[in-house]
């Protein structure tokens, strides 16, 4: 009992310095994209039955101390709007009487947790909680259709609003600055990382990792995008909020690619109706591949003769029947420009 006041009096005050520290140095990270929200106010039921931050803190001191190193801890105030606390977990008094009168009995404790939200529900009814205002972004304003959130993945499975678990990483304590040590103010990487990277659990990949090990696997292959090295994102392709295309791509087919490969956008005089068509994927697996340049097949020989089959009667698909040289070697040894050309219509050069 006796400790655990003295913990939280300890993590209060650290949360106090933390929120000087980065008011005067600026230490607030920026966040990852351009204000996405217009902060949509959400209304009070009944004025009442609001209690404000000050009575929560009370009893529940690392909540509200992480809570208020986020970007949520400083939203503008509207009139009759929610704010704090209570613009997440609803009107507090109820709870908060509650569990004072319990006067720590479990079964009344037990009882008064009923009577505030606490996130617990369906994933969807706690998606919705966080849409009220987050709907208006565009980035997650399709976050209802999914495949997220068709499939019971709910925002807090890779969200955090207070990650308490970080203040209390002993890890933690390794790295501290000299003022730190001296107010024992532990220097909290864990910490850290969760408030510069849009209060994610984990980072990218290890978070998608967890529920994607097909994926994971792809990557350990010898030829792939450097994204276990760190040097690209899941979400340099895909949307974790949906977007309504195919694998929740961020751009429409290609379009993902080319926005790096340029070189491979076009417009070209010749193209190959098979990016066209089918897009990048119809050569390249986009994750990884044992084959070299990403490659589906091992053998880019086979690859070809899938969409140009070999006819030994008809020299309309392939000019040098079967009986010669495409048995063997790779056609891009003539066909040396494959994304398309403005020269040759066989892509020779
Ligand atoms: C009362 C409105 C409101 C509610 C409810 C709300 N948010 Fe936010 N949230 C905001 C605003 C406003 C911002 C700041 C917008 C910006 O800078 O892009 C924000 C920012 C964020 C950020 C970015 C943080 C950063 O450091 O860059 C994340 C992630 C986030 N919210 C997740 C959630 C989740 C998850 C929920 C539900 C548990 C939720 N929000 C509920 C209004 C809200
Ligand atoms: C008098 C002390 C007290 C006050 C004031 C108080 N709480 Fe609680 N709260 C508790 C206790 C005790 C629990 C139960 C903790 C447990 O079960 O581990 C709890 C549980 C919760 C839970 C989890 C409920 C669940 O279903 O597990 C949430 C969310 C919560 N409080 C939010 C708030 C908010 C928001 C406020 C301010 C509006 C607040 N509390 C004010 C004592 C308080
Ligand atoms: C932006 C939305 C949001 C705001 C604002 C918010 N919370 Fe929470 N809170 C959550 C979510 C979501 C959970 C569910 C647990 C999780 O995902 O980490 C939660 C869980 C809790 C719990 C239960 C923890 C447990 O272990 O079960 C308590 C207590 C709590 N919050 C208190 C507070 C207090 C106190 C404040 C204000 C200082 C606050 N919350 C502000 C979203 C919010
Ligand atoms: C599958 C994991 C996942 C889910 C589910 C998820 N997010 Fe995110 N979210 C991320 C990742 C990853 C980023 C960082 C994006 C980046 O760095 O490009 C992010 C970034 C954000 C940001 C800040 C930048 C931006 O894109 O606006 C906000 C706000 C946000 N998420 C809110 C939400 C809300 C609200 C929900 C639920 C409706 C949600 N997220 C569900 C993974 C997720
Ligand atoms: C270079 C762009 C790119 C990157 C980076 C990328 N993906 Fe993909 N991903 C794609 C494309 C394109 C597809 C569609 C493949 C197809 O059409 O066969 C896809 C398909 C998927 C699928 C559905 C098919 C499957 O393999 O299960 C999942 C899940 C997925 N990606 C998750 C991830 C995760 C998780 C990461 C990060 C660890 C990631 N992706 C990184 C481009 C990318
Ligand atoms: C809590 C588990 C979980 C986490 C964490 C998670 N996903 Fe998913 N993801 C799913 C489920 C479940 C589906 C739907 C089933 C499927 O297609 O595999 C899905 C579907 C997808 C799809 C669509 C696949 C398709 O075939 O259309 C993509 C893309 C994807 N996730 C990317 C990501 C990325 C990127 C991250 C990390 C930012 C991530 N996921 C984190 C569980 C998760
Ligand atoms: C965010 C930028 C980015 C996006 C988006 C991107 N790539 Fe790449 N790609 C790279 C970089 C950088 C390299 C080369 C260096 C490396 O990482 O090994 C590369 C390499 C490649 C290679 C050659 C691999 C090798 O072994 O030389 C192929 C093929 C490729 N990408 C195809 C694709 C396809 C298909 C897509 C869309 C699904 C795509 N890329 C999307 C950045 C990107
Ligand atoms: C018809 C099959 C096919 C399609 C479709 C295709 N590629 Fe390729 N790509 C190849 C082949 C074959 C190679 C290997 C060429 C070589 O060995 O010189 C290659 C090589 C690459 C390379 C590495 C070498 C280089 O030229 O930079 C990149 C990057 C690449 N492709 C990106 C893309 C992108 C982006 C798209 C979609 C716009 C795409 N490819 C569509 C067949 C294809
Ligand atoms: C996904 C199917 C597909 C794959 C794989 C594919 N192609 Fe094509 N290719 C096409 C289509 C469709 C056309 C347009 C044919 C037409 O207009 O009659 C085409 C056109 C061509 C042409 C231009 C001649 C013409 O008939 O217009 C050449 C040369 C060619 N492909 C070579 C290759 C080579 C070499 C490979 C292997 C690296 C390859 N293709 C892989 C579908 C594919
Ligand atoms: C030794 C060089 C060489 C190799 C290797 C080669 N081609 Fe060709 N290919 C050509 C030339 C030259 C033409 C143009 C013939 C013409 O215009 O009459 C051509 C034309 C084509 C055409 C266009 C046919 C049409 O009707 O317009 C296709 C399709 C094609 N090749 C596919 C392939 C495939 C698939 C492979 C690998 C299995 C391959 N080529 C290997 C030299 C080659």
């Amino acid at each position: 009992m006796n400790g655990k006041f003295t913990r939280s009096l300890i993590s209060a005050c650290a949360g106090f310095l933390a929120i000087a520290f980065s008011a005067s140095a600026q230490t607030r990270p920026a966040a990852n994209a351009p204000a996405s929200v217009t902060a949509r106010a959400v209304p009070q039921v009944g004025a009442d039955n609001y209690v404000g931050n000050d009575r929560c803190r009370r009893c529940h001191k690392s909540e509200f101390v992480e809570f208020g190193k986020t970007v949520h801890a400083t939203l503008p105030e509207h009139k009759n709007s929610a704010v704090g606390c209570e613009m997440c977990h609803g009107a507090g008094k109820a709870h908060a009487d509650a569990q004072e009168a319990a006067h720590g009995d479990d079964a009344k404790s037990a009882a008064a947790n009923k009577l505030i939200f606490s996130f617990k529900g369906s994933t969807k009814v706690n998606s919705e909680r966080c849409l009220q205002c987050h709907q208006t972004s565009n980035k997650q304003a399709k976050f209802d259709h999914s495949s997220h959130a068709l499939n019971g993945v709910s925002c807090l499975e890779c969200h955090s609003i207070h990650l308490v678990e970080a203040s209390d990483n002993p890890k933690g304590e390794a790295v501290q600055t000299a003022t730190a040590k001296f107010f024992s103010v532990p220097s909290l990487p864990e910490e850290n990382r969760w408030l510069t990277s849009s209060l994610l659990r984990k980072n990218q990949p290890e978070l998608c990792y967890q529920c994607h090990a097909n994926v994971k696997a792809a990557f350990a292959l010898p030829t792939h995008h450097r994204v276990p090295e760190g040097a690209m994102k899941c979400t340099d392709c895909h949307s974790p909020h949906g977007t309504g295309n195919r694998h929740e791509l961020q751009q429409v087919a290609s379009e993902t690619c080319v926005a790096c490969h340029t070189e491979k956008r076009g417009p070209f005089v010749f193209e190959h109706a098979a990016t066209r068509v089918e897009g990048c994927t119809a050569c390249h697996t986009p994750h990884g591949s044992s084959n070299k340049m990403l490659l589906a097949r091992r053998e880019e020989r086979m690859l070809c003769l899938q969409c140009h089959v070999a006819s030994p009667t008809t020299t309309k698909t392939m000019p040098h029947n079967v009986q010669s040289f495409q048995a063997q070697g790779a056609c891009s040894r003539c066909h040396s420009v494959i994304h398309g050309s403005n020269f040759n219509k066989d892509f020779l050069n």
